[in-house]
Parts: structure tokens; C-alpha cells; sequence
């Protein structure tokens, strides 16, 4: 009886550090959650004369979150937000206006950069972007990654102790926020 978790990363990069941060998550996590790739890139681009007739894409995109007990966002930081691509598929999932997949369910927000303070701005557009749409956002902790090659192995374990201890620490507290939500 794991819990199924939508996950959203932001890059499409084939070597993503934050793909590469989803996937030590999931390693983490094993034990209770089941992580479920969101393909980003491969949808279509939100168009509001597509309300009527949804594109295929996003009513699949839809069906998968709401398949989900909670949503995980890790994400780049581009130009000090949200790169566009994540954005489009928050977009898609999030309408027609009144029939979101996002409403109510619990998410949590994390991400990786090269940068020291890289991600933070990102987080916070993100955070922001969704409270409107009515997710329950875990508060803390906050997770800003400074990425580096090597931090994550080829097996998905992360190889400093003190990161491995802080990415513990945050899916033991999404784990119970997941259930504090949803009971
Ligand atoms: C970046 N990068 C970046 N980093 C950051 O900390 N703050 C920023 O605002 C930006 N802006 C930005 C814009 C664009 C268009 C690109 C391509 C990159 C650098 C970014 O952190 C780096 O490329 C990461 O490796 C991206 O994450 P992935 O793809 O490795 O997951």
C-alpha cells in the first residue's frame, strides 16, 4: 500500500541533476512511495481554444495526477524562475478553469543547482503558482540542493553524508505530510 506520487522534473536535460535528485529521492523512498514520471516533454503547449476539445496529452497528463495521492516538483532554476516547460505542464493539468487535477492535493517542492542559492527564486514562483491552484505545499523543509557531478551515483545513492541526512529528513517529512493530508 505505497502512495503513488506524480513527479514533475523540470528539465529535460539528459543528465539533469534534478533527475538525477528525483531518482535518489525515489531510491530513499522505496519503502512507501511510488514515484510516477510525469513526461513533460512530450506534451502539447496550453492553448485556451483547446478548452472545448482538451488535447489528448493533457487529459492523459490529468488522469495521471489525479491517479496520484500527492505531487513532487523538482526543478531547475531558469532565469530566476520556473523553466517554461514545467510551467506549460502545470498549465495543462490546471484547466479547464474549474476541472484541475491539482485541486487538493498535497505537494512538495524541491531543487538542484550548480549555484549556491540556485533554485531558491524558482521555488518560491513555484510555491506561489501552487497555492493558487489549492495544493497543500509542504512548508519545510526547504530544499535547495547544490548540485555537483558525483553527488548522485549511477545506482541513485547519494554519496555525502550530511546531503543524504537532509534528503532523509525531507522524505520522512513529505511521507507524513502526504499522510496528514489524506489520512
Ligand atoms: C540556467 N541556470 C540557472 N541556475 C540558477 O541557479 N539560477 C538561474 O536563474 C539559472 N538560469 C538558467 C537559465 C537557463 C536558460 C539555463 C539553461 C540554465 C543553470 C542551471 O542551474 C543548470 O543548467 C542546471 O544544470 C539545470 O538543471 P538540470 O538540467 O541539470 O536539472
Amino acid at each position: 500500500d505505497k502512495r503513488t506520487i506524480a513527479v514533475f522534473v523540470g528539465s529535460l536535460r539528459k543528465d539533469s541533476y534534478n533527475r538525477q535528485l528525483a531518482r535518489a529521492l525515489e531510491r530513499l523512498a522505496e519503502d512507501r512511495l511510488r514515484f510516477d514520471y510525469v513526461d513533460i516533454g512530450r506534451l502539447p503547449f496550453y492553448n485556451q481554444d483547446l478548452d472545448g476539445d482538451y488535447p489528448p496529452g493533457g487529459v492523459a497528463l490529468k488522469r495521471q495526477v489525479r491517479g496520484a495521492d500527492a505531487v513532487l516538483f523538482v526543478t531547475p532554476e531558469y532565469n530566476r524562475s520556473v523553466p517554461g516547460v514545467l510551467k506549460n505542464a502545470i498549465d495543462l493539468a490546471s484547466r479547464p478553469y474549474g476541472d484541475s487535477a491539482f485541486a487538493g492535493l498535497p505537494a512538495a517542492v524541491i531543487g538542484a543547482s550548480p549555484g549556491a542559492i540556485g533554485t531558491a527564486l524558482a521555488q518560491q514562483h513555484l510555491r506561489n503558482i501552487l497555492s493558487y491552484l489549492d495544493m497543500a505545499v509542504m512548508p519545510q523543509p526547504e530544499a535547495y540542493i547544490q548540485f555537483e557531478d558525483g553527488l548522485v551515483d549511477a545506482d541513485g545513492r547519494v554519496t555525502r553524508q550530511d546531503t543524504r541526512e537532509f534528503l532523509e529528513d525531507f522524505v520522512d517529512r513529505f511521507v507524513n505530510w502526504i499522510s496528514l493530508q489524506r489520512g
